[in-house]
């Protein structure tokens, strides 16, 4: 049995609160909050307001929130009294890692790192024991929609490889591209958590494709 964490970025945005639930319902542990600012990737999604509203109309639930931002120091004190149960970024930002896990730490966040697909795996390696989950994308960041790249599930595996050679216990997550199809590749290759935006949310039953992913 796969995590489900649906990327709410290709739910429909009038009826928010509806599609989190609906996921939620249908057996999703998490909600993925993709946060874009125009810089770090061409695109700009949604920020801190939103998930202040979301946590505040769903208090139980847990959010999964990736920032796809150059300077994800600066928000993480924000994102984490918006709600944020965990908070994801990107080795390739400009700010200091060690500095931002600080900041999550001490916000009382889990905190999670995200390589994209041209970063190897092994650049995560001397952060791996500060690390509550480790997301790699299927996907260059910055788009729902797009097709899962391969190259992913060799990073799965190898840091499955070293995680279980260190004795640690860091979530695998993946993220861009999955799908019924995909899907069952990640979780061979060592993914614990599912992201899927546009497979649950484009679908036209939701919840059965959330159900059919968490039984991957
Ligand atoms: C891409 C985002 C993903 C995106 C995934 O930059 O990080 O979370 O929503 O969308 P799908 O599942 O459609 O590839
Ligand atoms: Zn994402």
């Amino acid at each position: 049995m796969a995590i489900i964490s649906p990327s709410i970025l290709s739910a429909d945005f009038c009826r928010l609160g509806d599609e989190c639930r609906m996921a939620l319902e249908a057996g999703a542990e998490m909600l993925h909050f993709d946060v874009m600012d125009g810089h770090f990737v061409p695109n700009i999604s949604f920020g801190v307001p939103v998930l202040a509203s979301l946590h505040r109309g769903i208090p139980s639930a847990f959010f999964d929130v990736h920032l796809m931002i150059s300077h994800p120091l600066s928000y993480v004190d924000a994102f984490a009294k918006a709600g944020a149960s965990l908070i994801n970024f990107h080795l390739e930002a400009e700010d200091d890692p060690a500095a931002v896990l600080d900041a999550i730490e001490a916000a009382g966040c889990k905190g999670g790192m995200t390589i994209s697909p041209g970063t190897p795996a092994e650049k995560l390696f001397p952060w791996l024991d500060r690390l509550d989950l480790v997301l790699v994308m299927g996907v260059e960041p910055g788009f729902g929609g797009q097709k899962f790249m391969p190259s992913a599930l060799d990073k799965l595996a190898a840091l499955k490889a070293e995680r279980q050679a260190r004795g640690l216990e860091f979530l695998l997550e993946v993220d861009g591209g999955v799908n019924a199809e995909t899907a069952p590749l990640c979780t061979k290759a060592g993914a614990d958590v599912l992201v899927a935006g546009s497979a649950v949310f484009a679908a036209a039953d939701p919840a059965a494709v959330v159900q059919a992913l968490a039984a991957v």
